[in-house]
């Protein structure tokens, strides 16, 4: 059996982290048969200095045709001065949009050992296990109208176009529905239906597939301006959230910090099983972080994490994901950090010493013939 990993290891810290994932998908392939085979192609800035744009054909081709992809990150100050379709982000969105992604998870987990690694007190994040549910393919990002107009006089005027229909908000809220029942049978639904009409419907919506699909789950709804002070007063009060694409992007930065540092969180985004096309996507929360790219001191380990994601989702296989968090929690048990997240008296690790570290420990957990489902 063969499984395809199309890697898109993109800009600055993207191709760092990038390369420490593979060495874990190298050690599953010598160790456990996973009999994953790797390609890889140019997103973003990378694609667009050597084909002239962020989101070349070929990668598409290679991108349809895979099993899973796991990608690093795009963008950076090199490429800020170009027109929108040309700029890096355009490339992300594009590979979202083509292969219909959704469904992007976001989940932010608080390790124990990085329980005071966080801005926040200790009590309010330690054990924290939530789920971010974003919308990804609508909104903002992608409605229309969009675009900037001179006007006779001379005023700009810039447009961009709130824009969901039902059956956009049903998928995603029956996806975020299906994880809640996996898990605290909690969904809480963020929305600005105050003031927005499209979210007003986003609710109307979500209620609707909650009365008649789900309910034996826990819905709630709340205002974004509201979840956001949430997710810092208390984040413990929540299980599984869904909504909309660019509240989504925002909240989840949040949520990223609670776990400690943006460097640890892991992301997934689901298109329909029945596409014919690749159906999920896997990377890091994080961008690419041009001020310390290069440097060899980035935390892969969201990147890993989103591998971790990709063994469970795409592949199923369930003891080869577990292994690999494991590692990396007895990583983080030896006190061994990354830049992002060391504390005092800790072990400073750069990125591929933090890669090799993880290896280190399964290679020790392979010796110690620990026991595997
Ligand atoms: C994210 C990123 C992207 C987004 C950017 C890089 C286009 O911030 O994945 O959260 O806004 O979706
Ligand atoms: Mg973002």
């Amino acid at each position: 059996m063969t499984r395809k990993i199309l890697l898109l290891p993109g800009d600055g810290i993207g191709t760092e982290v990038c390369r420490e994932a593979r060495k874990i998908i190298d050690w599953l392939n010598n160790n456990r048969n996973t009999g994953f085979v790797l390609d890889e192609a140019l997103l973003g800035g990378a694609a667009y200095d050597a084909h002239g744009t962020p989101f070349p054909k070929e990668t598409l081709e290679k991108a349809i045709k895979s099993d899973a992809i796991l990608l690093g990150a795009v963008g950076g100050p090199k490429w800020e001065g170009l027109d929108y379709s040309a700029r890096p982000e355009r490339g992300l969105l594009g590979i979202r949009k083509e292969l219909e992604l959704f469904a992007n998870l976001r989940p932010a987990i608080v390790f124990d050992e990085l329980a005071d690694a966080s801005t926040l007190k200790r009590e309010i994040v330690a054990g924290l296990d939530i789920l971010i549910v974003r919308e990804l393919t609508g909104d903002l990002y992608f409605g229309t109208p969009r675009g900037v107009e001179t006007l006779p006089d001379g005023t700009r005027r810039g447009v961009n176009t709130l824009v969901y229909t039902s059956p956009e908000v049903q998928r995603i809220a029956r996806v975020a529905f299906d994880l809640a029942k996996k898990r605290g049978g909690k969904l809480c639904s963020v929305d600005k239906a105050n003031v927005l009409e499209a979210t007003e419907m986003w609710r109307q919506e979500v209620q609707k597939i909650g009365d008649e699909e789900y309910p034996e789950i826990e819905l709630s709804h709340m205002y974004v301006d509201n979840a956001a002070m949430q997710l810092v007063r208390n984040p413990k009060q929540f299980d599984v959230m869904v909504t909309t694409n660019v509240f989504g992007d925002i909240l989840s930065d949040c949520a990223a910090m609670l776990t400690g540092s943006l460097g640890m969180l892991p992301s997934a985004s689901l298109g329909a099983k029945d596409t014919g096309k690749c159906n999920a996507l896997y990377e890091p929360v994080h961008g690419s972080a041009p001020d310390i790219a290069g440097k060899d001191i980035a935390n892969p380990i969201a990147t890993i994490l989103s591998l971790v994601m990709m063994l469970r989702y795409s592949f199923s296989l369930m003891a080869e994901a577990d292994m690999v968090e494991t590692a990396i929690k007895s990583v983080l048990a030896k006190d061994l950090r990354t830049a992002d997240i060391m504390q005092p008296g800790m072990k400073k690790l750069g990125c591929s010493e933090m890669g090799d570290a993880i290896m280190k420990e399964l290679d020790s957990a392979k010796a110690a013939g620990v026991k595997v489902a």
